[in-house]
């Protein structure tokens, strides 16, 4: 089964904190948000291989290491997935980027993935998506199922905020994939809110209703 790896470090709290609270605005929340995923990629990539390197410094040659050329995408779901991405290319410049849209129509509840734009070589990268609220867990559900069939091999799934819910969803679907998150948190209401949660991610980050 796929670890949960609950992210507490102090600063990310912090600013989960005031992500959270109603009174922040766009601005303020979009830079938290942006500040929050920084951080989050310095967790999630710290089991990333490394490899020695020979470099002469001022001083005499030393063996130091760099990242073994492990090649990383980045997913995001759109549309609140966007507010993670440059925030993660901070610290993972080189990563490549592909866009994951969909929507489940509401007759069928089937998954209907209505843009997808992916890396050509998506079955050789860590590929990292990221879906700021995991609430049914649908959406991420979908998209990874999406990303398997074309040939990803290695997924994480980057959240926000988690409900058990959807850590539910994914864990048994896809077992394989490790789930990091900057909060857990209580349940879903009978809207499909998160709970206490932090209302909706996409309108927060955009300024729409
Ligand atoms: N999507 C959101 O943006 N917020 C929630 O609480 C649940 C789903």
């Amino acid at each position: 089964m796929g670890k949960v790896h609950v992210l507490d470090h102090p600063l990310i709290q912090h600013k989960v904190t005031y992500i959270r609270d109603k009174q922040t605005g766009t601005k303020e929340f979009r830079e938290l948000v942006d500040e929050v995923a920084m951080l989050m990629a310095f967790e999630i990539t710290r089991n990333l291989p490394l490899q020695e390197k020979t470099i002469e410094t001022p001083v005499m040659e030393a063996q130091s290491q760099v990242l073994a050329g492990k090649k990383i995408g980045l997913i995001p779901i759109l549309r609140a997935g966007l507010g993670m991405v440059d925030g993660m290319l901070k610290l993972i410049p080189a990563a490549r980027v592909g866009h994951v849209g969909l929507y489940r129509d509401p007759e069928t509840l089937k998954p209907h993935e209505y843009y997808l734009k992916l890396p050509s070589d998506i079955e050789e990268r860590e590929l990292i998506v990221i879906d700021p609220m995991l609430a049914t867990g649908g959406s991420a559900n979908d998209a990874i199922h999406s990303l398997k069939k074309r040939g990803a091999k290695q997924i994480r799934l980057m959240c926000l905020v988690a409900a058990p819910e959807g850590v539910e969803v994914i864990q048994n679907d896809h077992p394989d994939v490790d789930i990091f998150l900057a909060a857990l948190d209580d349940k879903l209401n009978d809207h499909g809110y998160i709970v206490p949660g932090l209302g909706d991610a996409g309108d927060r980050l955009y300024g729409t209703k």
